[in-house]
């Protein structure tokens, strides 16, 4: 039975971590705020957002919310992120997506300034990562990044499979396991042989929303298996995009959905948000 990865435990100890970085700031008379910007009420979206929100005030952080309705226009809500851009008490900008289909997402993420780009979707803070240069990251991948190493994964010269290519996920996170010295493999819908491909791998992380699309078969024994996914399976039911209890039999280590990967994108992001205050 492989050893669970528990990612709540994690997820408190870097909140834990950033509270206190957060009264150390409040000390010397610097407030750090998060603007949370929603469009709309998409439900898994308002989840997340009172997820968010519920962790700044863990970790002493400001969340100054703006709440859209649904049928704000690309204007307005460029508006919204120019007024939050020039906003000397505001440290971090987080839009909320999926944004409804009339805006354009990509346009919205380039008029975020990069100096507040928490949740590092910014070109600027993309291509830093890219470069190997410090910038903002993506919340989920760093998050995974945290897990394995305050699980004592090594990941030098391991082969690392990653199944997704998002730009949140998938590609980030091929970066930041190469910058970890890992051999690493970007797998995806057209990728052949995905099973073979999969077994490969000492680390293999999934990302591609599909409730327990990975079963025991895509596990090569002792692997560490990271799951990323956050879906509902038919009877509504929270799971991820492994199939637990077949993949925990095979695997060495395996993070739970939920409670793995989740709770550690929301402590990411609040890092983010005292590492933005701090520079
Ligand atoms: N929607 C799903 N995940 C995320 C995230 O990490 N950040 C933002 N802004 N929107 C999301």
């Amino acid at each position: 039975m492989a050893k669970l990865i528990n990612g709540k435990e994690i997820a408190e100890q870097v909140k834990l971590e950033t509270r206190d970085r957060a009264q150390a700031l409040r000390e010397k008379g610097i407030e750090v705020t998060l603007a949370v910007v929603q469009v709309g009420q998409d439900p898994a979206s308002c989840v997340y957002v009172r997820n968010k929100k519920k962790a700044c005030e863990v970790c002493g952080i400001l969340s100054k919310s703006i709440e859209l309705p649904e049928e704000t226009t690309m204007d307005e809500l460029m508006q919204v992120v120019r007024d939050l851009n020039e906003d000397p008490s505001v440290n971090g900008i987080l839009v909320q997506l999926p944004l409804p289909a009339h805006l354009d997402e990509s346009a919205v993420i380039r008029a975020i300034d990069p100096k507040k780009d928490v949740d590092g979707f910014h070109p600027e803070s993309v291509g830093k990562l890219s470069l190997g240069l410090p910038g903002f990251e993506s919340c989920t991948p760093a998050g995974v990044i945290q897990l394995l190493k305050r699980s004592g994964v090594v990941c030098e010269g391991k082969e690392c499979v990653i199944v997704g290519r998002s730009n949140i996920v998938g590609k980030p996170m091929g970066m930041m396991m190469l910058r970890e010295n890992a051999t690493v493999t970007i797998a995806h819908s057209r990728t052949q042989n995905l099973k073979e491909v999969c077994r490969r791998a000492d680390i293999l992380i999934i990302a591609i929303g599909k409730a327990r699309f990975i079963t025991a078969d895509y596990i090569k024994p002792g692997a560490v298996v990271i799951d990323c996914g956050i879906n509902r399976d038919e009877n509504g039911k929270l799971c991820g995009d492994t199939d637990f209890d077949q993949v925990s039999a095979v695997a060495d280590a395996i993070t739970p959905v939920p409670g793995g990967v989740g709770p550690m994108t929301v402590a990411m992001l609040m890092k983010n948000c005292v590492d933005s205050a701090e520079l």
